[in-house]
């Protein structure tokens, strides 16, 4: 069964998969208005620095166990450990990591409908279908299902089709178009009047937020959320990549892209939100903060939108559906945690298994979908606060102590031959055995107190 696991065809197609997982939503949504909203530039710097002092350790952890293992997190898991309970203990960790991906997957699907629904109101708007446009401009449970539904349909048919057909391909071709669009919408936004007002808001920071343990909190939180961390995702990406390729390295470049793209964003979204402001659009909330969350991308950017006429038309068509690809590179890698479990322990074939669990997925979103109140903040808490901190410790626990040393220096010289004499290898290894659970924990503390 070993010989038919996919496998990435090269560097770069492991590279644009992996920054495709880590680039999203988070990214271009969270990571600006996370930072609009707590100080700025302290914000963007806390963020920068926890990014490669844990994210990036926490990131090499499951890179190696995946492609030591060369399979999905509960064989991993399971098979690092010599004694009977620990190797239960892996698998334990294994199906939990996959249960959690699978439900960021089933609240990330209903948000990334959301996008589809604001890319698709002006196409089809521009296209002379007003009843569609106008049905896609109302917010509606059936709305929210069908859009959140026709989301999912996508994700699924990219992962049945398979590592290097579906994942690969698809995010070697969505991800330059998104760098394009990225890109494009910055210079546009920049020259507009009020632009480096919000500029300046975004980059200038009010030092004394750093101390703050919330900041902090907050920050790991987006690193970890950001890089796909915890779940499987980046454990099963390594798995299928070549022997060839330097771990630490393209680890390293991951971390760069992400983090590098979600700055960019920043770039675009805060100067947005103040030329908005510009024109006459309210970005304050009653309380007289920055307006933040949901109300940030389908509020005040539409309304921006709005008030440019044909430019406007062109430019909601491009964001949006620059916010959609990115989600879609992202739930692909969601998806495929709990498929590739499901597809190496069982007899099920790779299409059948992500039909039946995308299905499952959204069995929940539908459930979340007609109980909003109540479950979506406490999914995405349960998930993204909780769970993915905890998983994290687990993954540099098991390779910090349950991996044979040897074995985790095996594994990382079989792609760069002088490891043993870098930087890399006199840190990272106690770095991952004992810094990064007691930080990773210290902070999660922090948040059960707070
Ligand atoms: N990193 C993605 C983002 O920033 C989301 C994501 C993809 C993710 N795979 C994940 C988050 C696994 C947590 C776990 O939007």
């Amino acid at each position: 069964m070993m010989d038919k696991r996919g496998q990435f065809s090269s560097k770069i197609g492991f590279l644009l998969a992996a920054v495709g997982s880590a680039v999203g939503l988070g990214n271009i949504w969270g990571f600006p208005t996370q930072a609009a909203s707590n100080g700025g530039g302290a914000f963007v710097l806390a963020y920068l620095l926890l990014a490669f002092l844990l994210a990036y350790p926490a990131l090499m952890a499951e890179l190696v166990i995946g492609r030591y293992a060369r399979a999905n997190i509960v064989t991993a898991l399971g098979d690092l450990g010599k004694q009977p309970h620990t190797r239960l203990l892996g698998k334990a960790v294994g199906y939990y990591g996959v249960l959690i991906a699978s439900l960021i997957l089933s609240f990330y699907a209903i948000v990334a409908g959301w996008m589809l629904a604001e890319f698709g109101q002006p196409l089809t708007q521009l296209i002379g279908w007003h009843s569609a446009a106008q049905w896609l401009a109302q917010e509606s449970i059936l709305r929210n299902l069908i859009v959140a539904l026709v989301f999912m349909a996508l994700t699924i048919w990219i992962v049945a089709r398979g590592v290097e057909a579906g994942i690969e391909a698809w995010s070697t071709r969505l991800m330059p178009v998104l760098f394009v669009i990225l890109l494009g919408l910055i210079v546009y936004v920049l020259f507009q009047p009020g632009a480096t007002q919000g500029l300046r808001t975004y980059l200038v920071p009010d030092f004394r937020q750093l101390t703050d343990p919330a900041l902090l909190l907050s920050a790991m939180g987006q690193a970890f959320f950001s890089l796909s961390l915890g779940v499987g995702t980046m454990l099963i990406y390594g798995s299928y990549l070549r022997k060839q390729d330097s771990l630490p390295r393209l680890g390293a470049a991951v971390t760069l892209m992400d983090t590098g793209i979600a700055f960019t964003a920043g770039l675009l979204i805060i100067p947005a939100m103040y030329v908005a402001q510009h024109h006459g659009v309210p970005i304050y909330g009653e309380g007289g903060e920055l307006l933040a969350g949901p109300g940030l991308i389908f509020q005040v950017l539409p309304s921006l939108f709005d008030t440019m006429g044909t430019a406007g038309v062109g430019l909601s068509i491009a964001f949006f559906a620059l916010m959609s690809i990115a989600a879609l590179t992202s739930s692909i890698s969601m998806l495929e945690a709990p498929v590739s479990v499901t597809v190496e322990r069982t007899q099920l074939q790779r299409p059948g298994a992500a039909l039946a669990i995308g299905a499952a997925i959204f069995v929940v979103s539908v459930l979340i979908i007609f109980n909003m109140e109540t479950l979506f903040g406490f999914i995405i808490s349960l998930t993204t606060e909780y769970s993915q901190p905890l998983l994290g410790i687990a993954l540099c626990i098991f390779v910090g102590w349950i991996m044979h040393r040897n074995h985790v220096l095996e594994e990382l010289k079989a792609g760069h031959k002088d490891i043993e004499h870098s930087v890399f290898w006199k840190v990272w290894p106690f770095y991952v055995r004992v810094i990064c659970p007691v930080l990773i924990l210290l902070a999660f503390v922090q948040s059960l107190r707070g």
